[in-house]
């Protein structure tokens, strides 16, 4: 199935589901994000609707945000542009060093376990990042361990709506959550996505990225890491 099929016709949804949860990554990322000097570069692997454009362009001079998916791409360029930034709609598998060069920066948010291919993608994230430059990774982790069927995903889904409601006592924010988890597109996503339990995340991610430094606390499923490359 194409990307477009697979992204597009949640891209209304995902940006407000991502307005909704943006305040379990936002204080996290703004503190792991350093300021950079005049020059410096940043990729934004999956930017999805641009939300962290803003968070990327305010530290970095360019900033090349990649996404296969083109309905988020427009909502990106439409509510997130930003000067210095450039959004392309391509996979992060044809950022390369070769064309792009490499970048101070590497950002990845809910994203590299869409590709699945850990072994392929971790090093070509990692051949991006230039030498003192650092990598800002965020990905959804699962709590079950082995692959969930659907009934369980619709009970994520809830578990999910709950907490948006004792986070944000807003009803109508829950269910909008509770709507795009029973999507069936989501569904479709839960049903061929594989993401690594928390526990082989930190094997192959501390594998790939070594001495980085895990934050387990951001939500039951989502691990986040940063990594510097040795100048
Ligand atoms: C869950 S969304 C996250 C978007 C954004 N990073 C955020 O946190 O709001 C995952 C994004 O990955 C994009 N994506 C999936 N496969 C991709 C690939 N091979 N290259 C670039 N983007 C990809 C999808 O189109 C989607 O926008």
């Amino acid at each position: 199935m194409s990307a477009a099929a697979l992204f597009d016709p949640l891209a209304e949804l995902y940006e407000r589901y991502a307005e909704i949860n943006d305040e379990v990554y936002r204080p996290w990322l703004t503190a792991a994000l350093d300021a950079a000097g005049p020059g410096a570069r940043a990729a934004d692997l999956g930017c999805g609707t641009g939300r962290f454009a803003g968070l990327l362009a305010d530290r970095y001079d360019s900033v090349v945000a990649v996404d296969v998916s083109a309905r988020e791409l427009e909502l990106a360029r439409a509510r997130h542009g930003r000067p210095g930034v450039t959004y392309e709609r391509r996979s992060l598998l044809d950022v390369t060093p070769a064309a792009d060069g490499r970048f101070d920066l590497v950002l990845s948010v809910n994203t590299i376990f869409h590709l699945r291919d850990h072994d392929r993608v971790l090093p070509h994230v990692r051949d991006l990042v230039a030498p003192g430059g650092r990598a800002v990774l965020v990905d959804i982790v699962s709590p079950a361990g082995p692959p969930a069927g659907p009934l369980r995903h619709r009970w994520y889904g809830v578990q999910d709506a709950a907490r948006t409601l004792r986070r944000r006592r807003a009803p109508a924010d829950a269910w909008l959550v509770l709507r795009i988890r029973q999507h069936p597109t989501w569904m479709l996503h839960a049903a061929t996505n594989r993401p690594l339990s928390r526990e082989r995340f930190h094997q192959a991610y501390g594998a790939a990225f070594p001495g980085a430094e895990f934050t387990d606390s951001l939500d039951p499923f989502v691990c986040a890491l940063t990594w510097r490359r040795p100048g």
